[in-house]
This record gives C-alpha cells, structure tokens and sequence, in this order.
C-alpha cells in the first residue's frame, strides 16, 4: 500500500530560505534492522516522566528501508503493512530526525523520505525508532552534511530513547531511559521467532500500566545481570534463555489478555524462552537453532494466537546504507 503525503503545509522552509546542500547523488537507501531486549529492568518513573532503565538491546535481522530522495520539500510516503497507521507528516520521526540535522547544519530540509516497513508497527521492535536513524543516515549522506558519529548519535538521542540504538545495532546495554549506550560482545548467532499480533500498543500507556502495577511499591535500581551478558558473550542460546526478563510484561498482558496464549503456545512448541518484545505486542521466542526456530514458527502459525509470524537471526549491524 502506498500513501501519499498527509495534507497540510510542508515541514520545509521555503527552498530559497537556507542554502542547500548535495552530495551529487540523486538517492540514497538506508537499512535498519528491528531490535529485540533480552533484558529490560525498568526503575521507578523520574520526575521527567520516563524510567531509568537496564535494556539490554539486540538488533534482529527484520529491517525496514528508508530512501532519500533529492526534493523541493520535506515529504514522506511509505509502503507496507500497516502503514495506514503511521503518520505521513512532520510528526513522523523520519520526519523530524531529517528537520533536526538540517536545522544543525543550516541548510533546507528538501528531502522525500520513503520508508519500505517490514518492521511491525508499534510492535515493541523500534520500528519508528529505526526509521528515525535510517532517515539520519539518508539524509546525511544525500546532502553531504559529514556529521560526526557523535552528533548523530546525539541527534538520535533528541527523537527517543531507543534511536541510538538502532543507529549502531549488533548488542548493547541502554541506560538512562536507554539512550546511554555500551556495546556488548556477543558469541555467535541467536534464533528468533516473533509473533506479530493485531493492531499495536502505545509504548507511553504500557509504561503508565507499569506505574499502576506498581504504585506504592519500593522499585530497585534497574541494573543489568552479569548471567545474561556472559550468555551474551559465549552464545549460549540455553544460558540466555535462562535469564531473559521484561520488566514491561505484565504491564503489556495487562492490556492485551491474549498475548499470554501466544506465548503459551510458543513454549509448547519447544522454544527455550517467551517473553513480550519491549513494550510489545509483538512476542518473541527464543529457539536453540535454526531448525528450531523454523519449527516454533509452524506451530505458532498454526496456533491461531497470532497474526503473523517471522524467524530472524541476532545480532545485526544497525542502519547502513546500501
Ligand atoms: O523515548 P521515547 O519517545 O521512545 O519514549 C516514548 C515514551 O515511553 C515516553 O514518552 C515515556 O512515556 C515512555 N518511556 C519511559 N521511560 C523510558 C523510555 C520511554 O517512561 N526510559
């Protein structure tokens, strides 16, 4: 499905208002990968309304492609399923991460963005978060800006608390609200299979739903644990299994009932962990290998407590142009 812009002024300026840039090139693809927490240890709210967190991310190879095309105006347009329920206008985090670099360097951000999802979304897999650094990386390299690791890393770290994330992809631990990032050293390659349920949830209403479990409760700092990063480290899929945890869970099957049989059901097909990816309702099954994971998807397809299902592999660089 392709949409057209939404309707109502352009997010640029005037093309006469800043000067522009160019790399010479007429396009540029960005590829981004989704990501999955093995870890996620949510600490009480702050008084800036988010959560010091321990988010221990893994990007996953589902990806979604953004282009940047040379262009008069700031415009986007996407294709994919369910793409009826992203906003197509300065909202958008693409939107504003291309508005953010062009506004640092002083030029026009003239620039169609196309965003190609294959990430579910507002599944809990950083799919808008992964299209906010790919559009950083489009843009960059479209216009020639040169900006450091550093400022885009900066610059993602303005649009949300996981876009660092999805710029630098393979293992890290997220602190703060998960924008402070540390690369961990992974052993090997993970098996995955994820469950993507209908229609999505609202990462700010999981984490009130979070506060409502636990009002008047004593929340321990949020910290990572050492059994989970060594597992990380060796490539013990069993050893990782057994130490996976989301903070978010309860609050996620708290407003979605159902996603505890799909989680059932994947762990009666023989995956070595279930857990609700982030804040979800995408859901995701850990497998031993890749024949496993091929298993656990049949089964899940067949258990009718899912909408679709996808295997992918982890870790995977994050967004990079093609
Ligand atoms: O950072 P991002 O815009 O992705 O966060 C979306 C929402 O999720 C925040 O507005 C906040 O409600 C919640 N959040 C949080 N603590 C975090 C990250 C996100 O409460 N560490």
């Amino acid at each position: 499905m392709t949409r057209p812009p939404a309707d109502g002024p352009p997010a640029a300026p005037a093309p006469d208002a800043a000067p522009r840039a160019g790399s010479g090139r007429a396009a540029v693809t960005v590829r981004v990968p989704a990501k999955v927490n093995v870890q996620l240890a949510v600490g009480g709210a702050r008084p800036d309304g988010f959560h010091d967190l321990a988010n221990v991310f893994l990007a996953v190879g589902l990806y979604d492609e953004v282009t940047a095309a040379a262009d008069d105006t700031l415009r986007i347009t996407a294709t994919g399923p369910d793409v009826d329920r992203i906003p197509l206008d300065r909202t958008n985090l693409a939107a504003r991460a291309a508005g953010l670099l062009a506004a640092r360097h002083g030029i026009a951000p003239g620039v169609h963005l196309h965003i190609a999802k294959d990430i579910p979304v507002a599944g809990g897999m950083a799919g808008g978060s992964a299209d906010a650094a790919a559009a950083l990386v489009a843009c960059d390299a479209l216009w020639g800006t040169g900006a450091t690791r550093e400022e885009l890393l900066e610059i993602c770290a303005e649009l949300g608390s996981d876009v660092p994330f999805s710029l630098v992809g393979g293992a890290a631990l997220g602190q703060g609200r998960g924008e402070l990032l540390t690369a961990l050293p992974t052993g090997g390659t993970f098996h995955w299979v994820f469950a993507v349920a209908d229609g999505g949830l609202s990462t700010p209403a999981v984490y009130r739903e979070f506060d409502r479990l636990n009002e008047g409760t004593d929340i321990p700092a949020p910290q990572a644990a050492p059994g989970l990063l060594e597992a990380l480290r060796t490539g013990d899929a069993a050893a990782l299994a057994a130490t996976v945890s989301n903070d978010l869970q309860p609050a996620a099957l708290s407003l979605r009932p159902s996603l505890a049989a799909t989680l059932e059901a994947g762990g009666a097909a023989g995956a070595l962990a279930s857990l609700v990816s982030g804040s979800g309702p995408t859901t995701a099954f850990l497998a031993a290998d890749r024949q496993a994971a091929e298993d656990v998807a049949r089964a899940l397809s067949a258990s009718g407590t899912c909408r679709s299902v996808r295997v992918a592999v982890s870790p995977v660089p994050g967004a990079r142009v093609l």
